[in-house]
């Protein structure tokens, strides 16, 4: 088969778009796909400065690379978030990666926050399962400290199957709530929020791999140890094999329920804005955010583990 853009040898096969590419004519046409998306949803411009969500995974930091290479202005944002020997691997592969290109990253130790913030303590103090935690932490921080550096759009690496997976969730238990807010584009309804985007919403997990791979990119391949047994990857496991039997299922998905199944859900009284935490500052619902919830959780679990042993 021929790169169907410049007919030298296709090495690289996209049965959902029905298309073949040698190496340089992929780069290009990923390049041409996260471009457009950039600009159909208005996510950016050259003016904005991005901080871009890096976990050390493939898709974060092709995420990274591409926008670097398209011209944008960017700073990494990476949380350690102290899950073992996997997150020491995510932080030096982050960390790897922006030094070999001179880019500069914010790197945030969740276990030297407040009162030691890494997903293992917050997890086990709390009694609540690590990635709902995690999940809480990451927003918070993602927020804040966009806030505090007065970044304005926050990008992360979430995947064409990451979306797809979350809105096979979302139409299985029909919240209608999620579905009307799942969008590459989140618009700040508060003043500490920054907008959220998703430049890779239409491109597929091999893609970004393919990328990763094509472009030299050391990213960390396990996945987090959390995740084994999450009902995301059953979603994703059934997605594949719509897509293997069907190819552009998933991105047909995605894409129609965007154009004529959202708006079916976005309710005429927009949902009331968020107040703003008593404690930290940041959007609320209700007078304490749910992160400095869980953050007196782990404060008082360290109390009472302190005055048993003293006492
Ligand atoms: P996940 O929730 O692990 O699928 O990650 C989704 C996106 O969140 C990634 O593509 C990153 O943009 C961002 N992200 C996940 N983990 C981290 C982290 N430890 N530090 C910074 N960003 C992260
Ligand atoms: Fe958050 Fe796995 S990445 S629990
Ligand atoms: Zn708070």
């Amino acid at each position: 088969m021929k790169c169907i853009r410049c007919r030298e040898r296709a090495e690289i096969h996209l049965r959902q778009h029905n298309s073949a590419f040698c190496r340089t004519c992929y780069v290009f046409y990923f390049h041409r796909q996260v471009e457009r998306a950039i600009h159909k949803e208005s996510m950016f411009t050259p003016e904005d400065e991005v901080l871009v969500a890096v976990s050390g995974g493939k898709d974060s930091l092709a995420l990274w690379d591409v926008l670097v290479a398209l011209g944008y202005r960017t700073v990494g944002l990476h949380l350690a978030l102290g899950i073992g020997e996997y997150s020491a691997t995510s932080t030096e592969k982050t960390e790897q990666f922006a030094r070999a290109r001179g880019l500069r990253l914010i790197t945030v130790p969740l276990a030297s926050e407040g009162p030691g913030l890494a997903i293992s303590t917050v997890a086990t103090s709390t009694n609540r399962k690590p990635c709902a935690a995690c999940g809480t932490v990451k927003r918070h921080y993602f927020d804040g400290v966009a806030a505090e550096h007065g970044f304005r759009v926050v990008a992360t690496g979430h995947n064409l199957d990451d979306e797809a997976a979350r809105l096979l969730g979302n139409v299985l238990r029909w919240q209608t709530e999620h579905l009307a807010k799942q969008s590459p584009v989140l618009q700040p309804n508060h003043a500490k929020f920054a907008r959220k985007v998703k430049p890779l919403f239409r491109i597929s997990e091999y893609e970004a791999a393919v990328y990763a791979f094509v472009r030299g990119i050391d990213y960390i391949v396990e996945e987090c140890p959390n995740s084994v047994g999450a009902t995301q990857l059953v979603y994703k496991d059934v997605l594949n094999r719509l897509e293997a039997a069907m190819p552009g299922t998933k991105l047909t998905f995605v894409q129609e329920f965007l154009r004529a199944g959202r708006p079916a859900f976005v309710t005429a009284e927009a949902a009331p804005p968020p107040e703003t935490c008593e404690r930290c500052g940041m959007p609320s619902y209700g007078a304490i955010c749910s992160f400095c919830r869980l953050v007196a959780e782990v404060e008082r679990k360290q109390e009472t583990r302190r005055s048993a042993q003293s006492g």
